[in-house]
């Protein structure tokens, strides 16, 4: 059923990437690919009998039906050397009917044949046990998948960096590997059949940049670890590369660690949640089935939710991505569009205890839903107006699916026209401001001079006869708590309520004290827009500060657009504490608002010319603290000692709103 939806939707396809990039056209993975790989739960030791159990369990369990179709056999299934005519072969022990049986196997199913390889001399491999790996081989190595029966070959990046004589894994390596995939590509094209081809260089050299055009899918990060802290990062570094996403081209965020018991229910359903609405391939990583063990009922519920294996499935193809961060209250928004009009959004709650969360819908850019479905109870409820109120456990996501939706700010009065007395409640503030421009549309021009209330200011206005609309100021406080009332007698269709446009300052205006090594530094012409500069090095004892001076004269809280850069890529600490992220605090009067942000980084971590650190992002955040007349600005890294990075992100410039 979620096949046919995607393929009745194909025509349209391309129109839905927000931006064009080359990709592979070979027609395969227009939806991210799903299927099992050995890898996550038997490491590199598979076998026979463990693939034919899972494979078969893919079918029993209707996972298949669901759209888990390839099964792919990970790192340990060859030996150290070639055959006498050069070839890869199978090891005879772990695989007594040989590959080409075990293909037929898998096809006798129903289910697509996946294979490994490797881009170095040797494939990754444990134990001290050595594996050689296709580096020089291409050619043969493709046709021999292929004569094998292959429909998929994951091609992995251990032992590849010949400059520092092959190391098992080189995070730095003199030259990008990229080359070894477009060897690997070629050679698979000139064997005629279209396999589905999966990058898998953990994220070295920025392969986003390059790998759509080679390969259906691309590791964009270092392996998942079996801890929670592995979300975080991972997410953490999606983020400035979600667009990239789109049919036939997917962000790989690695196999998934449902079902292998290390996560507990809320975590299992916060990272499948994120690896579907990301657009991630859903590679099944734990045993489904095996003489030992069989996969839990409710990890097996997670892995079967059609509505979330819907949101991945979605025919437009495009990825959400990260739309706020409250890292004081310690959860994330995240949202992206469906097809039909809908969107998907996750509100994901990192802290260690359960949170009552208002999740407010202009956050993703709505205002209200006809409708909204919980994706894990489906719990729906109806005509959802501004706010949406839930508890989210521990590590766990409140996954929404939103339809019949109005764009934010806009407040229609359908089916029947109102006059006189309407009262609006719940109104959303973005900011504390007295700027927010109301525009009152009429059903039909004055007819003759009338008066307009609104209360909120008791402010009255004039319309003219003839008018069909009319703009007037009102003053809303930051969140969900305002309530207007417009008084008039002429009948209203619509209201659109718009926050001011903000006003930007540069780093370049903020002195920087302190004993740290803040500095402005001046980027490679066309990076760290919108300036040229930034302020790096923050330390917790530095800061840049600023006076703005009386403009707003708003006490409370406003929302500010922070543009920063970090490309602090957490390759080598990605078995440890690394998070790719980075904080930065901003203090208004002394008090302080945590912001902790992701990677911000869309060029190369090794090769470009400023490793990713003049590529600026924006995020916004709400700022705690503005008074009367002057307000004093800080930015730094408070309580940065404490982190697992004590430097805090480099600083662009901030709008405050
Ligand atoms: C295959 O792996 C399973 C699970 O690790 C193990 O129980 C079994 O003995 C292995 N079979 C062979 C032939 O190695
Ligand atoms: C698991 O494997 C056992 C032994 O082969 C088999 O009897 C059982 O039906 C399998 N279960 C599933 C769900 O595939
Ligand atoms: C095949 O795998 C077994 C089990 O891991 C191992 O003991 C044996 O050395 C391997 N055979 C070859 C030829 O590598
Ligand atoms: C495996 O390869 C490494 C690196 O080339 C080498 O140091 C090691 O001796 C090899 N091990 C075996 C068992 O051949
Ligand atoms: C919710 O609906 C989906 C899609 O039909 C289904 O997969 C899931 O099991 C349902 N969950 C509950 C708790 O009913
Ligand atoms: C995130 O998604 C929103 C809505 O689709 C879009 O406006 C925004 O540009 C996206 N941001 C990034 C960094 O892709
Ligand atoms: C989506 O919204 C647009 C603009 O309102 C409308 O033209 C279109 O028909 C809608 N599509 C669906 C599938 O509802
Ligand atoms: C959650 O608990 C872990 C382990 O005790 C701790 O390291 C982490 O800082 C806690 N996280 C939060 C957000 O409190
Ligand atoms: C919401 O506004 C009302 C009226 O101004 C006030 O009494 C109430 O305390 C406010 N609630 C919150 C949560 O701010
Ligand atoms: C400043 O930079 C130097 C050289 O990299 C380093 O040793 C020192 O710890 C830095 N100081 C601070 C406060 O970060
Ligand atoms: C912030 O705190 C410092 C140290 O206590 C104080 O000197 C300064 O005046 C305070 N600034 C504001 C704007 O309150
Ligand atoms: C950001 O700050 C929090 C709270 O102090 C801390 O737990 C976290 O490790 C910090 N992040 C980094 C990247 O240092």
């Amino acid at each position: 059923m979620l096949l046919s939806v995607a393929l009745l939707a194909l025509p349209s396809l391309t129109l839905a990437s927000p931006t064009i990039h080359k990709r592979l056209a070979n027609g395969l993975a227009l939806t991210p690919p799903m299927g099992w790989n050995s890898y996550n739960h038997y490491n590199c030791a598979p076998n026979q009998s463990i693939i034919h159990s899972n494979a078969e369990a893919l079918v029993t369990l209707g996972l298949a039906d669901l759209g888990y179709t390839y099964v792919t056999t990970d790192c340990g299934w060859t030996i150290p050397h070639r055959t006498a005519e050069n070839k890869l072969t199978w090891n005879e022990t772990l695989f007594p009917a040989g590959f080409p049986a075990l293909g037929q196997y898998i096809h006798a199913l129903g289910l697509g044949f996946g294979v490994y390889s490797d881009g170095g001399i040797q494939m990754c491999m444990t134990g001290g046990v050595n594996q050689t790996g296709s580096l020089g081989h291409e050619n043969i190595d493709a046709e021999t998948f292929v004569s094998w029966g292959a429909d998929l070959l994951k091609y992995d990046n251990c032992w590849s960096s010949a400059e520092k004589g092959f190391p098992n894994v080189d995070y730095e390596p003199l030259t990008s590997p990229h080359q070894n995939y477009v060897n690997m590509r070629n050679a698979l094209d000139a064997t005629g059949k279209n396999l589905l081809f999966q990058i898998c260089d953990w994220g070295v050299d920025f392969p986003s940049a390059w790998a759509p055009e080679l390969g259906n899918t691309w590791r964009v990060t270092n392996d998942i670890i079996p801890n929670w802290r592995t979300i975080f990062r991972i997410v953490n570094q999606v983020v400035p590369q979600t667009d990239y996403a789109g049919p036939g081209r997917w962000l790989d965020l690695d196999m998934l660690e449902v079902g292998n018991n290390i996560f507990t229910h809320a975590e299992e359903q916060t990272h499948f949640a994120l690896w579907s609405i990301l657009k991630s391939p859903l590679t099944i990583g734990c045993a489904l089935n095996d003489t030992l063990t069989s996969v839990s009922a409710s990890s097996l519920a997670i892995m079967k939710n059609e509505n979330v294996i819907g949101f991945n499935q979605d025919a437009l193809g495009v990825s959400a991505n990260l739309t706020r961060r409250y890292s004081d209250e310690g959860y994330d928004v995240w949202s992206g569009p469906l097809s039909g009009n809908r969107t998907v959004a996750a509100i994901v709650n990192w802290n260690n205890h359960s949170i009552d969360a208002t999740f407010d819908l202009p956050n993703v850019g709505l205002q209200s839903a006809g409708w909204v479905k919980d994706a894990w109870t489906n719990e729906t409820r109806k005509n959802v107006m501004t706010s949406y109120k839930a508890s989210i456990e521990a590590h766990g996501t409140l996954l929404l699916e939103l339809g019949d939706t109005v764009p934010v700010g806009v407040y229609h009065f359908d089916g029947y026209v109102r006059s006189g007395d309407i009262t609006i409640e719940n109104v959303y503030g973005l900011t504390t401001s007295n700027a927010y421009e109301m525009t009152i549309h009429f059903s039909s021009p004055a007819p003759t001079p009338c008066d307009l209330k609104v209360n909120n200011r008791r402010a009255s206005h004039q319309v003219d006869a003839g008018q069909s609309s009319i703009i007037v100021p009102v003053a809303l406080l930051a969140g969900n708590n305002n309530t207007l009332t417009v008084s008039i007698a002429n009948p209203i269709s619509f209201i659109t309520i718009t926050p001011p446009v903000g006003e930007f300052y540069p780093n370049t205006a903020f002195a920087i004290s302190g004993p740290g090594n803040a500095s402005h530094i001046t980027c490679v012409p066309g990076l760290c827009a919108p300036l040229g500069v930034k302020i790096g090095d923050l330390s917790p004892n530095n800061s840049a500060s600023l006076i703005i001076p009386a403009t707003a004269n708003v006490v409370g809280s406003r929302y500010v657009e922070l543009t920063y850069i970090n490309n602090d890529v957490a390759i080598s600490t990605s078995w440890g504490e690394g998070r790719n992220a980075r904080n930065i605090t901003i203090s208004v009067n002394n008090q302080t608002t945590r912001l902790e942000v992701p990677l911000s980084g869309r060029s190369s971590e090794l090769y470009s010319s400023m490793k990713g650190w003049g590529d600026s992002a924006v995020l916004g955040v709400l700022v705690h603290g503005w008074k009367e007349g002057d307000n004093e600005v800080v930015i730094g890294n408070v309580g940065g000692e404490k982190g697992v990075q004590s430097l805090g992100a480099d600083f662009v410039g901030l709008k405050v709103f």
